[in-house]
């Protein structure tokens, strides 16, 4: 068994594409287990640019099956655009399937995701503003409606029956928002079952139970971040899925016997969307410095990401919660140009001194919390073309071999470009 998962060990955004990319050439199975359309993914492959949201990246490999979960929340006008344009660019999207079981994003959970945040001033969780949070509200309330649901006509109905009233109420009277009638409902579930339809794949059980019978390799593709994720992240301010690996197991319906590897994907530095707590933030020129060289701007929004050194303290607790057995590290180009890197290695109460070695779960007192740094030197020179551990600058190893000691578990992968070549794979979970 040599299934992984390839999960987030930050806010998101650390490059988690490039490596479920580059490890779904020697996977058999591709699954994205939770989150929306609030993820976007930049593949480059020749050159071209490609952007997932929610089909996973996968699909450019020919005869690979790629299934989008149970425990994801889809957006029919998203999903398809997204796969329009696959299409239309030549991608082959047959062995592309949906569970049956995946949640719907409907119109209003976007109405109410946008005027919650426009409405929530200096509490705003800074959302994508994409319904991802309204979604599963409803998935957990048991108001919302699963993809299944629109093949069932008096299933839908007696669906609708019971939750338009209370939703119109809220949409009106608490969000002062645009209701929608029963009529209208039905015509955008007739639209979105014929999205949905060519990739519904109502076989999945048999088709999951030969998959582990036959000992196929298996990738899990995580969205978002540890740090985001609803129970471990900086609530409230992250997503409302669990990204860790647990949310590989429930997310895409193969249980945690299965899941052998789990490689966090993280930043050679750190960055951010969004609201919320992050200690080691750089606001300063050097910040600046790593988001203009780093092009850090969300692939989704197009916001300007916070940016800040390398976190090991909040590295060891997303190995913990994560459930961690490697590391990928991307983007440790960005620092090419730099004389000096800084890690932290603990957190420093300013009120009264006390250290912290172990991440604070709560969040509320991260305002008092300042980051103890260690002091690494730079490589100086251009290391985004060591196809080889040993070609990279002494510097550079240095710089790794000093994050593996201090976050526990290994460095395997090295992702030192944009491009599949300009990675160097130390080992790979499927060979
Ligand atoms: P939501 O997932 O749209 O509800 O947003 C909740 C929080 O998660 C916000 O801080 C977003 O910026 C952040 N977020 C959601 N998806 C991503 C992602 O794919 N990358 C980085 N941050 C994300």
């Amino acid at each position: 068994m040599k299934n992984t998962v390839v999960v987030g060990a930050q806010w998101g955004d650390e490059g988690k594409a490039k490596i479920t990319d580059l490890l779904a050439e020697y996977a058999d199975v591709i699954i994205r287990y939770q989150g929306g359309c609030n993820a976007g993914h930049t593949v480059v492959v020749n050159n071209e640019k490609y952007k997932f949201h929610l089909v996973p990246s996968g699909v450019l490999y020919k005869n690979k099956f790629c299934f989008i979960g149970a425990g994801t929340v889809i957006h029919p006008e998203t999903f398809l655009e997204e796969t329009t344009e696959l299409i239309e660019r030549g991608v082959d999207l047959s062995s592309l399937k949906i569970s049956p079981l995946a949640s719907i994003t409907l119109p209003y959970h976007i109405d109410i995701d946008g005027i919650s945040e426009s409405n929530s001033g200096k509490n705003k969780i800074g959302t994508t503003k994409k319904g991802i949070g309204p979604t599963y509200s409803d998935k957990i309330g048991r108001y919302g409606l699963k993809i299944q649901d629109l093949y069932d006509e008096e299933l839908l109905n007696s669906r609708l029956d019971a939750i338009l009233p209370l939703k119109n109420k809220m949409l009106k009277e608490v969000f002062g928002t645009k209701t929608y009638t029963k009529e209208e409902m039905l015509q955008y579930c007739k639209k979105y079952a014929e999205i949905f339809r060519p990739y519904v794949y109502n076989e999945w059980v048999s088709k999951l139970s030969g998959i582990l019978k036959d000992d196929k390799k298996i990738l899990f593709e995580g969205a978002q971040g540890i740090m985001l994720d609803i129970d471990y992240g900086t609530y409230p301010f992250v997503t409302s899925s669990n990204p860790i690996a647990g949310g590989a197991a429930t997310g895409s319906g193969i249980g945690p016997t299965h899941i052998e590897n789990v490689i966090g994907v993280t930043k050679a530095y750190i960055t951010r969307v969004g609201e919320g707590p992050f200690v080691t933030e750089l606001t300063d020129e050097i910040g600046e410095k790593i988001r203009n060289i780093g092009g850090e701007f969300g692939t989704t929004t197009g916001r300007p990401r916070r940016c800040g050194w390398f976190d090991a303290v909040l590295s060891k607790y997303c190995v913990l919660v994560g459930g961690l057995t490697q590391m990928a590290i991307t983007k440790i180009d960005v620092f090419n140009d730099f004389d000096e890197l800084k890690i932290c290695i603990a957190y420093k109460d300013i009120r009264n001194g006390k250290i912290y070695k172990d991440y604070p779960t709560n969040i509320n007192m991260h305002k008092y919390l300042e980051p103890v740094y260690e002091t690494l030197k730079g490589w100086k020179s251009n290391l985004s073309d060591a196809k080889t551990w040993e070609e990279l600058p002494l510097n550079a190893q240095k710089y790794l071999k000093r994050l593996e000691e201090l976050v526990g578990i290994p460095v395997k992968i090295i992702s030192v470009g944009a491009e599949r070549e300009q990675t160097i794979i130390l080992e790979n979970p499927f060979k």
